[in-house]
């Protein structure tokens, strides 16, 4: 793997070895010392233009669980705040010696435009690039939807999950799309159509305006919700017509929840607005899976880093 810029670029086999890697990695974690020398001597530069706790934390965990060498650069209090362009920075960082350059920047194709401009020989891994993609959180994920399909092989082939909340600015949405339909899923969204964006119907998947109604599961029990955050910071206009009526239609609370299979479970990729798209009580609930959402982040960015960087051998 040179670079990971999109969940559409993985094949099923090389979604399935991050999968498996991570599974490997996630094993380690439990030791008395939980790292590993994969990356020693590397240098891992994540490269922040945009706010982030989970992404940033788990990255820098992730590359430090591997030895590596890491830099955590975030754009104020730089001289991006100065005016650098992506192009100085990034000679800057090729003049560091960077091996690899985990970004996240407002702009969507912001993570390809570093890959392949050749300003930088690093690889490049894509934490979120605008509204448009952030694969490693579809990996982290699936790698959660695979373990909580306990008891059989952790094939995701078959397995239905709704993903509801604002699509519109949502590149969790269009990476898991990609990921899940790769793997075999089916997957349908949901949101009100000012939170869908132009050319959905063209995406991998089933889309729908009604939640409950996605939620009966006319085709098939629903076995995963994932929650997406209503970005109210992307948002000059407004989408709906107040928070309440949000909650009201599109809120994921303990009474939906209840009429799903016990087996389902629940996942949101944070931050949340606990209140609006999900109540507190199914946030905290026996099916939230939110919190293993993080951890499985620090195995699977662990996987992401060790591949491209270390090659398959099995670590
Ligand atoms: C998401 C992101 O930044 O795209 N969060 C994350 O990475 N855990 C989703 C969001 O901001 O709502």
């Amino acid at each position: 793997m040179r670079h990971l810029l999109s969940a559409g670029d993985l094949s099923a086999a090389q979604a399935i070895e991050v999968l498996d890697v991570a599974e490997q990695m996630a094993a380690t974690s439990g030791r008395q010392i939980n790292k590993l020398p994969a990356l020693r001597g590397r240098t891992v530069v994540n490269l922040f233009y945009e706010d982030s706790t989970r992404t940033r934390l788990s990255f820098e965990a992730a590359a430090k669980r591997l030895s590596a060498d890491v830099i955590t650069f975030s754009a104020k209090g730089s001289s991006v705040s100065k005016g650098e362009s992506l192009k100085d920075t990034a000679l800057t960082l090729a003049a560091i010696g960077a091996d690899a350059v985990v970004m996240r920047h407002p702009a969507s194709g912001a993570a390809h435009r570093l890959a392949t401009a050749g300003w930088i020989d690093a690889g490049v891994l894509n934490a979120g690039d605008g509204t448009h993609e952030h694969p490693t959180q579809a990996l982290l994920d699936a790698m959660t939807l695979r373990r909580s399909l306990a008891g059989t092989t952790g094939d995701l082939a078959g397995m239905r999950v709704v993903i509801v909340g604002d699509v519109l600015h949502s590149r969790v949405a269009r990476s898991n799309v990609l990921l899940l339909h790769t793997l075999g899923a089916h997957v349908t969204l949901v949101a009100p159509p000012t939170l869908l964006p132009v050319g959905v119907s063209a995406w991998p998947c089933e889309v729908r305006t009604d939640l409950d109604a996605a939620l009966a599961g006319d085709d098939g029990p629903v076995d995963a919700v994932m929650v997406l955050r209503v970005q109210l910071e992307r948002m000059e206009a407004s989408f709906f017509p107040s928070a309440r009526e949000y909650t009201r239609r599109y809120g994921v609370d303990a009474t939906r929840l209840a009429g799903l299979p016990a087996h389902a479970v629940l996942l949101h990729p944070g931050p949340m607005n606990r209140g609006l798209e999900i109540s507190a009580e199914a946030a905290d609930g026996p099916r939230s899976r939110i919190v293993e959402q993080v951890a499985n982040g620090v195995s699977t960015r662990m996987a992401a880093l060790y591949l491209m960087l270390a090659g398959s051998e099995t670590p």
